[in-house]
């Protein structure tokens, strides 16, 4: 007789984080503030971290469940520590740390983009993640999710966008080493990559109709990311579901990078 694959009893939820304490950062609007409300939703504890204290309040606000809220600089390695124990204090662990915060600003090419500028991108979108991801390694365990915020730009660059083309590439490579550094510890470490989604960081490119001709042309699907188009992939990766997932990008852009 032909061997059968061992069918387990129950599979666990693809999108079940109920109970899991979860920080994110970049929470106090766009896809931050999106995420937030996917994950409360859906029976999560939330840490907010943003700069801006009256968006963390009003992201908080409007949560259904228990929320945090940190207002700092992702760049302050001090801060970071600072809300991986306060967390902790008032939870009694982490189980996902979402590193979403992320800057764009409009440049162009390398003659225009001040390097002070350069530096901001990389200290906020890369170090910003890592030093986040480091304050989260040291508390969290067995069954930990790290998920980074990339970008279909890490994958394919657009003009004028050097820095932010780097940090997200760099997310990318960071991520799977980090995979490989927190194996053994049970912590997964992944790269969701969104493609357009309509937020304030995207307007000024929606605002411009050569340029979003472009972004749609491009998308195989041929529109902008909806709102409910994003959670999905970050809630399956912080489930228990996603446990054999490590290293992996994630891309949630409508066929961006096919075409
Ligand atoms: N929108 C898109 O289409 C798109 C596509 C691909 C990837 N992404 C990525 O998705 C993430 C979120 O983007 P978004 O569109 O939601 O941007 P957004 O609307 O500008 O929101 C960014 C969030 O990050 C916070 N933030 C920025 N710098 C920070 C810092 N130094 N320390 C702490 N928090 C900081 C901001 O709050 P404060 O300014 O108050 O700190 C804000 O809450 C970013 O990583 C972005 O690169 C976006």
């Amino acid at each position: 007789m032909t061997e059968r694959i061992e069918i387990p009893a129950q599979f666990p939820g693809p999108g079940d984080v109920r109970g899991r304490r979860v920080v994110l950062t970049g929470a106090g609007r766009g896809l931050g503030e999106l995420l937030a409300h996917a994950f409360s939703r859906a029976g999560a504890h939330l840490s907010l971290v943003a700069r801006t204290e009256a968006d963390l309040k009003s992201v908080g606000d409007a949560l259904p469940g228990p929320v945090l809220r940190f207002s700092g600089d992702v760049r302050d390695e001090a801060f970071n520590e600072s809300v991986a124990d306060a967390t902790v204090a008032a939870w009694g662990g982490i189980d996902v740390w979402i590193c979403n915060a992320g800057i764009s600003p409009a440049v162009g090419g390398p003659l225009k983009t001040d390097p002070a500028v350069w530096r901001d991108v990389l200290d906020v979108n890369l170090t910003g993640a890592f030093l986040g991801a480091r304050a989260a390694a040291r508390v969290m365990g067995e069954g930990g999710r790290l998920i980074f915020t990339g970008s279909v730009l890490g994958e394919r660059p657009a003009r004028g966008l050097a820095a932010y083309s780097a940090s997200k590439a760099g997310l990318v490579g960071m991520s799977k080493a980090l995979a490989l550094d927190l194996a053994a510890a049970g912590i997964t470490v992944n790269v969701v990559a969104p493609g357009w989604f309509d937020s304030p960081l995207a307007a000024g490119w929606k605002s411009n109709d050569r340029l979003e001709q472009s972004i749609l042309n491009h998308t195989a699907q041929g529109r902008w990311g909806h709102p409910a188009d994003l959670a999905g992939a970050y809630l399956f990766l912080a489930s228990e579901a996603a446990a054999f997932v490590t290293g992996a990008v994630l891309s949630v852009d409508g066929g961006y990078l096919l075409k």
